[in-house]
């Protein structure tokens, strides 16, 4: 069975690749490296450089897939994330006091 991880080289996509390979017998990663966290060097798993918004290479990377993990995402929402994370820890502890 083959898998495919959008976003497979950041932060959460690499970890992903590297379970599902245990799992798959392929594993494709569709990444366009604007934010590589590690890369995955695994026999069973390959990189398809691309795009998501591209819809000729994402079809491609699609084909004969069994699942889809979907975390390729723009950096700046997850800065705004942990950023929001922050706020309300210290708001949590302001507010209790501690
Ligand atoms: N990191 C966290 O703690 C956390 C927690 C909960 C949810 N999430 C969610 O998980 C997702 C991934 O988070 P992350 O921290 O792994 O982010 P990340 O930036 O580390 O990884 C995103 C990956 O997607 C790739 N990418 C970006 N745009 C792309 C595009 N258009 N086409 C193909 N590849 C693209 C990047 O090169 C990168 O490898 C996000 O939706 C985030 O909101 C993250």
């Amino acid at each position: 069975m083959i898998g495919l991880v959008t976003g497979g080289y950041g932060f959460i996509g690499n970890q992903l690749a590297e379970l599902l390979s245990n799992e798959f017998s392929e594993v494709r990663i569709l990444d366009n490296l604007s934010n590589v966290a590690r890369v995955v060097r695994l026999p069973n798993v390959h990189l398809i450089e691309g795009d998501i918004r591209d819809a000729e290479t994402t079809f491609k990377a699609l084909r004969y897939v069994y699942i889809v993990s979907h975390t390729a995402a723009r950096l700046c929402c997850c800065k705004h994330a942990r950023a929001i994370c922050r706020f309300g820890k210290q708001y949590i502890r302001d507010s209790l006091g501690v």
